[in-house]
């Protein structure tokens, strides 16, 4: 048994890890990510992000993104898309701005369209499995709620975001169709504005399937109304998926951080576990080996249920108790 058996014997869809291109040259790395009774999805870290995907305008490369969607399918994984439209990782011709309106617009359209028609399709095609998704618009907002400044929402307002979608939709019918957001794991300001975002894109007819909660959390500070936010996120009519969990803590590490640690991964897992929309739970890696934390937040890391050595941590057990046990 492992965290895919036991997230579907729950009728979750999976339970996933990101990767990313430099890792899975790591062997004992690669084999644990690759057993579907652990992982039954992934998402590329990096590689199908904008500037990895149209480093120059019109240009674009999908090697590295290809080897993890073959990876999937060759493991018979399901595959999150991540990203089309994000203010990060842009490439500097994008970034730059000075594009009229209407000339963005275009970019979108031809960058979303482009990249999601490419792995329309791709992932365990010949497989059990037909669903993956995207995160076809990321981190679209501010703490408080008000949509985050980007050359997108500066030049175009509001309006990227419909536009985004609608490129994706037209590129692949099949895909589910994800806004995706940090902080947004328990209710406040930032959730609420999810809510309403996605109640007025439903009502001006633009394809959304689903609301991504990224969940990089901090250890002994996880909200406690993470059920009641997911189950208004569910109330709108689209799926919900934590995409990108991981509970960080200041290191080092002691057994009292990793004991709180265990309960809070505990209490993300069983939330999403009470509400039949939450269809899945992605962690952000699986290994404190290969996580993004301790480069961003100095002296924090250890983040995820496997150590650096890839040795389970108390967290794993955690999550097998939040969906109920084995
Ligand atoms: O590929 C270059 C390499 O050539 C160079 O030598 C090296 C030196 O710094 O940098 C490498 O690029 C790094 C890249 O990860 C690949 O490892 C970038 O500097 C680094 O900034 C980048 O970090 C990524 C981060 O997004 C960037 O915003 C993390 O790996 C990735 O895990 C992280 O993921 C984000 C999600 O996309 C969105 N939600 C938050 C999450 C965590 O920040």
């Amino acid at each position: 048994a492992g965290l895919n058996t036991v997230a579907k014997s729950k009728g979750k869809l999976y339970f996933g890890s990101a990767t990313d291109n430099g890792e899975i040259t790591d062997a004992p790395y690669k084999a644990i990510l690759s057993d579907t009774k652990e992982f039954g999805q992934i998402t590329p870290g990096n590689s199908m992000k904008w500037d990895a995907t149209e480093p120059q305008r019109g240009t674009f490369t999908f090697t590295n993104g290809d080897v993890i969607a073959n990876l999937a399918a060759a493991n018979g994984q399901l595959l999150r898309g991540h990203t089309c439209v994000w203010h990060s990782q842009l490439p500097s011709w994008v970034s730059a701005g000075n594009f009229s309106a209407t000339e963005l617009t275009s970019i979108i359209e031809t960058h979303c369209g482009t990249v999601v028609g490419h792995y329309k399709g791709k992932a365990c095609k010949w497989r059990l499995y037909s669903y993956h998704a995207w995160d076809v618009v990321n981190e679209a907002f501010n703490e408080d709620g008000t949509f985050r400044s980007s050359v997108f929402y500066t030049t175009l307002g509001q309006d990227y975001i419909a536009t985004a979608f609608r490129a994706a939709r037209a590129a692949d019918p099949d895909t589910k169709l994800y806004i995706n957001d940090y902080n947004i794991d328990g209710l406040g300001a930032k959730s609420t504005a999810v809510v309403n975002l996605v109640k007025q894109l439903k009502q001006d007819g633009v394809p959304i399937d689903g609301i991504g909660i990224q969940g990089h959390l901090i250890v002994g500070t996880v909200p406690s109304t993470i059920q009641a936010n997911i189950e208004q996120f569910a109330a709108l009519g689209v799926e919900v998926a934590i995409t990108e969990l991981d509970i960080r803590l200041t290191l080092p590490v002691t057994p009292e951080k990793l004991a709180q640690q265990k309960t809070d991964y505990l209490n993300v897992i069983k939330a999403c576990n009470a509400v039949p929309k939450c269809i899945g739970v992605t962690i952000w890696d699986y290994t404190d080996k290969y996580s993004w934390v301790p480069s961003v937040f100095t002296g924090q890391g250890a983040a995820l249920p496997w150590d650096e050595n890839l040795i389970k941590k108390p967290a794993y057990d955690g999550i097998v108790d939040g969906f109920g046990g084995f």
